[in-house]
């Protein structure tokens, strides 16, 4: 049995990844401090093959042993997005980047290590032309910063998988809204309209459930894939966000999209993302846009719906 640890495994995408694992019977540990929901892990506690502990992964002494024991660590403990690091910068760097320091120096070269980076680094300055592995990252926000160097970091181990993570986007058991699908989805059932600034500015997406069908094929596949980067995105959704809200105002009719000059949005991603070098190695997903939006919809509108069915 293979067993992998998970450090920040409660959250959006770990609670995802640990359900997917579990039931595909890997041995799954998570430790998470559970910042967020107390709960986005309890339909994993009848399985053998699941523990969790509750504490703070950036002490050593709590995730020493683990650390030593795992075949696979997947390290999410983050404090995840620009306005949360902002706000704490030095909870940011002890989290984002010094943990991985400390989990890169304290495993082996047989143990693989899988790194979820974001991809946004490419958007800034770099717009008509597919942004690929060998693209420049520019960070401009210190979150950015930090999973720039973090990556790096982890490279520096010869057994690791690092994926430069699209927009991501679906039903979690710990939900964030704060996401561009997922919010505009909401705002476009609760206000049914959604006012639009910079609406041709593009961005790529992906699956929360792609995300961990593609940590898992990297755990399946570590000989292939190790000791590389890849974007893990849908090549069918490099969207500007004026398609990505016609995409959802053809399940929610009523939607008034309105476009406005009046504001520029803060945020300045504007890019579109080669995904081939993952697609090479024999990589598909599986979970497409429109699925995604309906499967909000339908979580959304639906309180006791349930994410998460493999
Ligand atoms: N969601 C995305 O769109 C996206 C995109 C690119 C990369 N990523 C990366 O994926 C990882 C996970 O992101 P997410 O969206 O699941 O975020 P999330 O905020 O839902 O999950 C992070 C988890 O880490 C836990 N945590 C934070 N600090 C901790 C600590 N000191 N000790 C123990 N637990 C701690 C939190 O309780 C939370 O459960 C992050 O590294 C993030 O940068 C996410």
């Amino acid at each position: 049995m293979i067993n992998v640890f998970i450090p920040g495994g409660a959250g959006y995408l770990g609670s995802v990844l640990s359900t997917l694992l579990v039931k595909k019977k890997f041995k799954v540990t998570v430790y998470d401090s559970l910042m967020f929901d107390n709960n986005s892990l309890n339909h994993l506690k009848k399985f053998n093959n699941f523990k969790f502990k509750k504490c703070d992964v950036n002490d050593i002494k709590n995730i020493s042993s683990q650390l030593k024991t795992n075949d696979v660590i997947i390290p999410l403990a983050a404090l995840v997005g620009a306005p949360f690091c902002a706000k704490y910068p030095k909870l940011a760097k002890k989290t984002n980047l010094d943990l991985i320091k400390k989990i890169v120096k304290n495993i082996g070269k047989d143990q693989l290590l899988i790194l979820p980076n974001t991809n946004s680094g490419y958007g800034i300055g770099k717009k008509d032309s597919y942004c690929d592995e060998n693209s420049p990252l520019n960070p401009v926000s210190l979150y950015g910063k930090l999973k720039v160097e973090s990556e790096k970091i982890a490279m520096d181990h010869e057994n690791s998988v690092c994926f430069r993570l699209a927009t991501v986007f679906g039903v979690s058991h710990r939900m964030r809204l704060d996401l561009l699908v997922n919010d505009f989805v909401y705002r476009a059932l609760r206000d049914k309209y959604i006012v639009l600034f910079e609406k041709n500015f593009r961005r790529n997406f992906i699956h929360t459930k792609d995300v961990a069908e593609t940590f898992l094929y990297s755990i399946n596949n570590h000989k292939k894939l190790k000791n590389n980067i890849y974007n893990l995105g849908l090549s069918s959704a490099n969207l500007t966000k004026y398609q990505l809200c016609n995409k959802i105002k053809k399940y929610i009719k009523d939607l008034k999209i309105i476009v406005s000059n009046i504001a520029k949005d803060p945020d300045k991603r504007d890019y579109i993302v080669s995904n081939k070098k993952l697609e090479k190695t024999g990589w598909k997903p599986k979970y497409s846009l429109d699925y995604g939006i309906k499967e909000l919809i339908h979580y959304l509108k639906d309180k006791n719906f349930r994410p998460g069915n493999y």
